[in-house]
Parts: structure tokens; sequence; C-alpha cells
């Protein structure tokens, strides 16, 4: 085995080339014991990753980000996948003080006056108990598609995080929508209700809205803002 040190985003990609999702997860969680992650959303694209750790008893940590600002429907997806594979998703929370520093001063809708305002709130409640989250390890899996977004059609598969300081993989990056509908649906995988109504896409209830035909795949998000700015900071390049 390649000392951990070794590793180079050519020679690790170099590593899971021609290898499928669930050998690549396997290979990665035997390369980095214990220090390989999943952030789940709970999404669908999340969900497809999520089947394929917990079916095949990869060990990797996967937990959720919980905003305290989630759709009612986010949580009982979350309790069924708990049940369905006979686990506890990890959470992490904002830091008490900080939010309660927020809303004291600000109150509850803060987000809606400026996009410096609304990274105020994604820093709070997603980015830095996502530090936290992250810290000690050297892979962070995540569900993203190339397709989602302009600026995510210039990712790679495994990337670099200098900001981290780790590697991300996204094993479903070029995935298109209708083949992670379709293997949640063929192998059964809990899904969150609200996708069947018209959201594709889905963050915090307030900052989050259904699609209509023809929009973006992210229109739904932060919809009041420019399309450029609509990036909450977790996956900052
Ligand atoms: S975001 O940056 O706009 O919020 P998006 O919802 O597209 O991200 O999700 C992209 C990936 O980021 C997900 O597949 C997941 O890995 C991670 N992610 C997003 N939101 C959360 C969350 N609340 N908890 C954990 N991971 C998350
Ligand atoms: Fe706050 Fe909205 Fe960001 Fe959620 S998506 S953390 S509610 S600004």
């Amino acid at each position: 085995m390649i000392a951990e040190s070794a590793y180079t985003l050519e020679s690790l990609s170099g590593l899971l080339a021609g290898k499928n999702e669930v050998e690549s997860l396997r290979t990665l969680a035997e390369l980095f014991p214990g220090q390989v992650v999943f952030s789940t959303s709970l999404g669908y694209e999340d969900q497809v990753i999520t089947d394929m750790i917990f079916s095949n008893n990869i060990p990797i940590r996967v937990f959720t980000l919980d905003t305290g600002r989630m759709f009612g429907e986010t949580y009982q997806v979350w309790q069924k996948t708990n049940s369905r594979y006979d686990t506890k998703i990890e959470a992490y929370y904002p830091k008490q003080e900080a939010l309660e520093k927020l809303l004291n001063e600000k109150g509850p809708f803060s987000f809606y006056d400026s996009v410096e305002n609304r990274k105020e709130c994604c820093f709070i409640r997603k980015v830095e108990p996502l530090n936290r989250a992250l810290a000690g390890n050297k892979i962070w899996i995540t569900g993203i598609r190339a397709e989602q977004s302009q600026n995510r059609q210039t990712m790679t598969q495994v990337e670099w995080d200098e900001s981290h300081q780790l590697f991300k993989f996204h094993p479903l990056m070029n995935w298109s929508f209708e083949e992670v509908k379709e293997y949640v649906h063929r192998n059964n995988v809990p899904y969150n209700p609200l996708h069947d109504r018209g959201f594709v896409s889905i963050g915090c209830q307030p900052c989050t809205r259904a699609i209509r035909e023809g929009e973006d795949f992210r229109a739904g998000r932060w919809w009041w803002e420019d399309n450029s700015k609509k990036e909450c900071g977790l996956h900052a390049r």
C-alpha cells in the first residue's frame, strides 16, 4: 500500500479509474480506514450513496448537517433511512452562541435581506458545522453531479479540497437525474416525498421552492438571488 502522504490527485484518480461506484467507495474505505466521511442532505442523490454504503457494509461514516430549518419531510426520510438500514446517521448542529446571537440581532428571516446575510446564516448553520465534521478526515464523499449547475460542470470526480485539506470524491458526478431516480425506485430506497412535488434540489425550507417545467435544476434554491451567487459555501473552491 502506498504511504498515505504519497497520494496525489493523479495517483488517487488512477487507483479509482475503471472501478464502479461501490468498488470505489470500498477502495477508499480500505485506503483510508476511519478517515472517509459522507455528507448527506437526504436528497435523491445522497440517498443513492447512502444505499451503496449501508447495503454493502462499507465502513464510511455518514453525517448530516441539521440546520434547524429543514423540511418536516426531510426529518421523516432521515428516520426512515435509519430504520431501513438499522443505523443512525450522525448529526452536526450549529454553535448555540452563534445562532442565538444571529437570531437575537437579526430575527428569523435575515437571509432574505441580502446575500451577505444569507451567507452569514449558511456559514453558522452549515459551513462551521461542516468544518467540525470533516476535521481529521482524508476523504469527503458528496452527492454532487455535473448536471446540477454550470459551476459543477467544471468539477471532476476526484478533487483536492484546499480549504479542508482533503480529497473529495463525487461518485455520481456523471449520472443523469433519470439514472438517480431509476436507482432509487429500483432499489426501493427511502426518498423525500417533496421530490414528487417538483422539488429537485432540497435545502432549508425557507430557502427552497419547487421548480417549474423548463427551469434550471437549482432555480428553486435561494430563488430570490442572482444565479451566480447560488452556492452556500459548503463547496467553495
Ligand atoms: S448546497 O451547497 O447547494 O447546499 P446541494 O444541496 O446541491 O449543496 O448538495 C450537494 C452536496 O452537498 C450533497 O450531495 C451533500 O453531500 C452535501 N450537502 C448539502 N447539504 C447538506 C446537509 N445539510 N448536510 C450534509 N451534507 C449536505
Ligand atoms: Fe440559512 Fe437559508 Fe442557508 Fe439554510 S439555506 S442555512 S436557512 S440561509
